[in-house]
């Protein structure tokens, strides 16, 4: 069970803004991608949840090409995502936000809000369920965010930028919540994050992007012994001296 791009391009117009990327995402651990502003991060999650279709190579599920599938249907199949903004329904308490997700997803009404009230638990935010979602604090809104994703059960949950904004401390909970999303439900998650302490402290494998191409994969130790990775952060002359 791998959801994974295979030498994927994306182009808007003339600009390449992914070449030849391939990265897995394996079930049961967190995966990191970073790299610097504009590197491709947002567009590789575009891509594996089918709201951006590549412009050459696959997307695959357990070895099937799902290129092809809209964002809906990648949902269905167990692929589910956070926006770098919230995007909750501000009108909607935190439990219909769930709720409707689940809905949408073929639940019906009692189970979903079940399933809603669960979830929130199970997050340690069941206090939130009948706060309307506008005007909830960044973090809470970020926390019942991943709850949303989390309706339905998917297999693979894609984080853009969760922890922004956040203080260390904040951050340092996210990840904690992040590492139980993976172990204990057996999620594959991908962790787009600057922080690159953050992703290293909490990824087995990390897939660096820079100007749309991957230039380094591997673990902690790999990511900081990594030269290209040096470079791409803080310059050829400064990886020199490093
Ligand atoms: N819809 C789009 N149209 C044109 N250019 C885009 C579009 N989406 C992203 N880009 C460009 O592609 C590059 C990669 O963007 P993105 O994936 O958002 O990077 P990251 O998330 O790593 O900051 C950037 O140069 C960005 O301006
Ligand atoms: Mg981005």
């Amino acid at each position: 069970m791998v959801l994974a791009l295979e030498q994927v391009g994306v182009a808007f117009g003339g600009f390449r803004a992914l070449t030849e990327v391939s990265l897995a995402i394996p079930p049961g651990q967190v995966t990191g991608l970073i790299g610097p502003n504009g590197a491709g991060k947002t567009t590789c999650v575009n891509t594996l949840s089918g709201f951006q279709r590549p412009g050459s190579g696959r997307v695959l599920l357990d070895g099937a090409d799902i290129s092809a599938l809209p964002a809906h249907r990648m949902r269905r199949a167990g692929i589910a995502r956070t926006f770098q903004a919230g995007r909750l329904f501000g009108g909607l308490d935190v439990l219909d936000n769930l709720a409707c997700t689940g809905v949408g997803l073929g639940q019906r009404r009692a189970e979903a809000e079940h399933a809603a009230q669960d979830l929130l638990d199970w997050m340690g935010i069941a206090a939130l369920a009948s706060r309307p979602a506008a005007g909830l604090p960044y973090t809470d809104e970020r926390r019942v965010a991943i709850a949303r994703a989390l309706m339905g059960a998917p297999r693979f949950l894609l984080l853009d930028e969760p922890a922004a904004g956040m203080s260390e401390h904040e951050a340092a909970d996210l990840a904690a919540l992040i590492r139980r999303i993976a172990g204990e439900r057996g999620i594959g998650c991908l962790l787009i994050e600057h922080n690159v302490g953050l992703v290293l402290s909490v990824c087995a494998q990390v897939v660096v992007l820079d100007g749309g191409r991957v230039i380094e994969t591997g673990d902690r130790a790999a990511i900081l012994a990594s030269r290209p990775v040096r470079e791409a952060y803080f310059g050829a002359d400064q990886a020199e001296a490093a």
